[in-house]
This record gives C-alpha cells, structure tokens and sequence, in this order.
C-alpha cells in the first residue's frame, strides 16, 4: 500500500509540470504558424446579411456574458445578462474604437436581447475610453465589472512615429468597478457603483509599458482584455489579459522560431521581432478580487504575432484551451492566417506547454471567402461561441459594417481537436454551467 500510494503521487506530481508561479512561458512558434490553415472543422458557416441590428442607434462589438464566480451563466430573475463594446453610429465604423464604451444587454430567453445603454458614470470611469473586459457576480450579488481603461487614441493628431512606423498611442490598463444588481418587470438595473480603480499596469519585465513601446513598437501596444477565471481544479483565480513581451522575453529565442531542424533551414525575416504578443496572468489575492499578483505570461507569440486578444479559457477535466482572438494582419513577415478564434491545448494545468489545437492552432476562422465577416469570438465553459458581426463582404464584394450579434456557434473540444458541431441565432446565449464540467 506504501509503494502504491507513492508512485500515484509520483504520477500526479509528474502531470502538474509547472507551477502556476513558475517562470515558464509556452511558445506559439513560427514553425507551428506555418501550419495554421482552414479545414471544414474549423470554419464558421456564412453569415446571412439580411442580419438585424440588436441596438440600432450603437455599434456593438467584444461581447461577454455576466457569469458567476465558477463561471456558470448568471441568471438574475430569469435574466441573462451581457456586455458589449458600443459607440453611437454617429461615428464612423472605424472610429468606433476611439469612443467605445461598455453596454448592457438583458433577456430572457438568451435571443432576444434589451439594449439598457451604458450602466456606469463615464465621467467616474477611468480612461478616455473602455475597452473589453469581463463581468462576474458573486455570491453576495457584488457584480464585478472588468475592463480596459485606454487613454485618447485621438490626442496629438492620433498618430506618432517611433523611430520605425507611425503607431497608435493608446495606454491601456487593467481597471474595475462594482455595482449591485437588481431585476424587475422593466429589465435588469446595476446601481450603487462604486469608485473605478487601476487593477494593473504593465511591469516592463514581463509586459511591455507604453514607453517601451514609443522605443521598438508596432501597430499598438497592448494590455488589456481583463478575463476572469476561476480555476476549477485548484479554485484559484486568476486575471487573464493581452499583453506584449516586456524585456525580459523581448526578442526571439530558438523556441520562438521552432526545433533545431527547422531553425537551420529559416530565415527569420526582418523585422518579425516587433510582433511580441503574449498572453498575461495575475494570481488573485482576495475576495474582492483587487489585489493582484502579476506572473510572467502564459504563453507568448513573439517573432510569430502581435496580438493575442480577449484570451480566455475552455477547462475540460485536467485539459487546458487557451484560447485567443487574433487578426491576419497582425501576423510576423513571413507568415499569414485568418482572422479567427485560435486555441491552445495543454495537460495538467493552467501553466503548461500549450500546443496549437487542430495542429493548425485554429477554433474558428471566417471562410475563405468571407475573410472578416465576424470577430471577437469568445467561448464559454460549454463550448458556446458568441462573436459580432464585423466586415462582410456582399454578392457585389463590397463590404458592409456590421456592429451587431453574430450567430452563436458551438464548439466540441475533445483532446488536442475541436469542431464547429452548431450554428445558433444570433446572439444567443443558452444557460451554461461551470468551467471544468464535462462539456457536451
Ligand atoms: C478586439 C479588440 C479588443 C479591444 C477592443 C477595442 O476586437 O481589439 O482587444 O479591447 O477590440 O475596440
């Protein structure tokens, strides 16, 4: 009985290869890139344009649901809850992202939703702007309410140059605010908001600051996209968000390139290291979830791509997805995929040597000839995958906004694979429960 019950906690010890603190970074090499491709499991149906505009007077964008502190879909008085990215269509489609703010949806079945308008005090938030984020209630009815707190990407003419490229300056930060929360016959109320406050900034070591990009960036820099998880196999929680290397991962090691036989053959080409995205983390220290300690980054896609989006994860047993919105323009030189959903599986817990899921790395990708009819694709614990409608093009090839819901998609991950198995309406949303039960 000794020898059995030491070697099973060998074996046990043996599937958590890293600690969650540990200074262990995954990689999504270029070698891997190489590989992401569409294949009929992973694209999304086409999207009809006869589409509906669910808040016509707003652009919607970067979607979530309000979940519980498990992850379940919070149901308050029979109300399903979301949150989306909105500006007034008094601005151009483009300029969308320089006025955003964070809206409330409610409904009740999870297809026909409410638009109740902006829910706090932009006066009290913090930023020029707010950009995605995450909303979890807890057990005492607190409603935590994540975003990204961004300065004015318009101040100074909008752009600068940086010794290399003209850019975006926009400093995001990771913030919060609280509300309670109500229901009644006229809808779902957030009162008694509180004072907003900076979560975190980024460290410079692990995560590049504003300042270092203005030295060596590319496009825009990012943190921001804060994601609430609980863990379901520690209980731990966690901060998730989009970040990019700071000094310490700022450039490309071998792992970033691929195994030693790939590396004797490819030329990393020129400029490729500017392209630093990773995937950030901070442990929560308390209840309130203001307290924070920031971790090195849980996976990085330096030399291969500049943005890992909205990250979030899709726990299944001892099986981890990270998953990730990313754009094919924000692809190194030298490599190219579609705008899409991008996942990443690994064993044994939330710091693990995640590998692209499908081989290819992709979840869901638009088709081929549709290349930005949707994004922003986010997955709950059960494999439901909300997104909004973005660029798609009409019989004529020319582009339409969108700014509306796009039809829900569910998804079946199973091992290192995932399928497209369902197309749902158009924003729906069907109760789920919490992460780490068995998806069906
Ligand atoms: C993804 C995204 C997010 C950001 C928001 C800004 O669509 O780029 O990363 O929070 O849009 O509009």
């Amino acid at each position: 009985a000794i020898l059995a019950s030491s070697l099973m906690s060998v074996s046990v010890a043996a599937s958590f290869k890293w600690d969650i603190e540990d200074d262990y970074t995954a990689t999504w090499s270029r070698q891997q890139a190489e590989n992401v491709a569409l294949t009929e499991e992973t694209t999304a149906p086409i999207i009809d344009l006869d589409f509906e505009d669910v808040a016509p007077d707003v652009w919607v964008w970067d979607t979530w649901p309000l979940q519980d502190r498990d992850g379940s879909l919070s149901i308050v008085k029979g109300y399903r809850i979301a949150f989306a990215l909105v500006a007034p269509r008094t601005y151009t489609w483009h300029d969308r992202h320089t006025e955003a703010r964070i809206g409330m949806f409610y409904s009740k079945n999870g297809k026909d939703w409410t638009y109740a308008g902006i829910p706090y005090d932009y006066d009290k938030a913090l930023g020029h702007m707010q950009w995605a984020g995450s909303a979890m209630l807890d057990e005492q009815g607190k409603v935590h309410f994540f975003y990204t707190a961004t300065t004015d990407m318009n101040a100074d003419g909008g752009k600068e140059f940086n010794k290399h490229d003209w850019v975006r300056r926009a400093e995001q930060r990771l913030a919060k605010t609280t509300f309670d929360i109500s229901a009644d016959r006229n809808g779902v109320h957030l009162t008694n908001e509180a004072d907003h406050q900076i979560l975190l900034e980024a460290d410079g070591e692990h995560y590049e600051t504003i300042e270092q990009f203005q030295e060596h960036g590319n496009i825009i820099t990012g943190f921001r996209d804060p994601f609430f998880f609980k863990d379901p196999n520690t209980g731990e929680e966690y901060i998730i968000w989009e970040g990019q290397a700071g000094t310490n991962r700022d450039y490309i090691k071998p792992e970033n390139i691929g195994d030693a036989e790939y590396r004797e053959t490819h030329n990393v080409p020129e400029r490729a290291e500017f392209y630093n995205g990773n995937i950030g983390i901070a442990k929560v220290l308390d209840n309130d979830v203001t307290e924070l300690e920031m971790l090195p980054p849980l996976l990085e896609s330096v030399g291969v791509n500049h943005q890992l989006e909205r990250p979030h994860v899709v726990v299944k047993g001892d099986t981890y997805y990270l998953l990730t919105i990313s754009h094919e323009f924000t692809f190194a030189p030298g490599l190219t995929g579609p705008d899409g959903l991008y996942g990443f599986v690994g064993e044994g817990g939330l710091r693990t040597d995640y590998k692209p899921v499908n081989g290819t790395g992709l979840v869901v990708a638009n088709p081929a000839e549709k290349p930005f009819q949707a994004y922003s694709w986010w997955a709950a614990p059960d494999g439901q995958v909300i997104s909004f409608i973005n660029e798609p093009l009409d019989e004529n090839g020319q582009v339409q906004f969108g700014g509306t819901f796009a039809p829900t998609l569910k998804v079946s991950f199973d091992g290192d694979t995932t399928k497209i198995v369902k197309e749902m309406g158009a924003g729906e949303i069907k109760p789920f429960g919490p992460y780490g039960r068995s998806l069906r």
